[in-house]
């Protein structure tokens, strides 16, 4: 029974830790020069997303992160982030969950 708390307990830090972990995603891939949490820069922030692809799976807002898009926010086009690729789904889980 101890060893199961110590399990559980372990698990809750490790996802409370998962969102600064995944902000940390951002900063290394270098998005945060075109997209924020509140202040809209090149890109739409990221809540603004969040808001708008709620429900969309992680793999499916990951694969928009590589392949980059356009016309869903405005104008100005997101270039293709193929460099993310491995942290593209830790990153949109990220997104969905804020
Ligand atoms: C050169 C600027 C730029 C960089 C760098 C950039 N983005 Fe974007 N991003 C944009 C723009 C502009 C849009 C809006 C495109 C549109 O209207 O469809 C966007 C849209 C998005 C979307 C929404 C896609 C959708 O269809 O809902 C996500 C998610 C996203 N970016 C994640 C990232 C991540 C993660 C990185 C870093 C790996 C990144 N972006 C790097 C400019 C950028």
């Amino acid at each position: 029974m101890k060893a199961l708390t110590a399990a559980v307990t372990a698990a809750a830090l490790l996802f409370a830790g998962s969102a600064m972990a995944d902000e940390a995603l951002v900063k290394k891939n270098a998005c945060i020069g075109c997209h924020a949490m509140d202040a809209k820069k090149v890109g739409p922030t990221w809540k603004e997303i969040a808001a708008k692809r709620k429900g969309m799976k992680a793999e499916e807002l990951a694969a928009t992160i590589v392949k980059g898009g356009k016309g869903v926010y405005g104008k100005i086009p997101m270039p293709p982030q193929a460099k993310a690729q491995g942290d593209s789904v830790a990153i949109a889980k990220w997104i969905l969950s804020l």
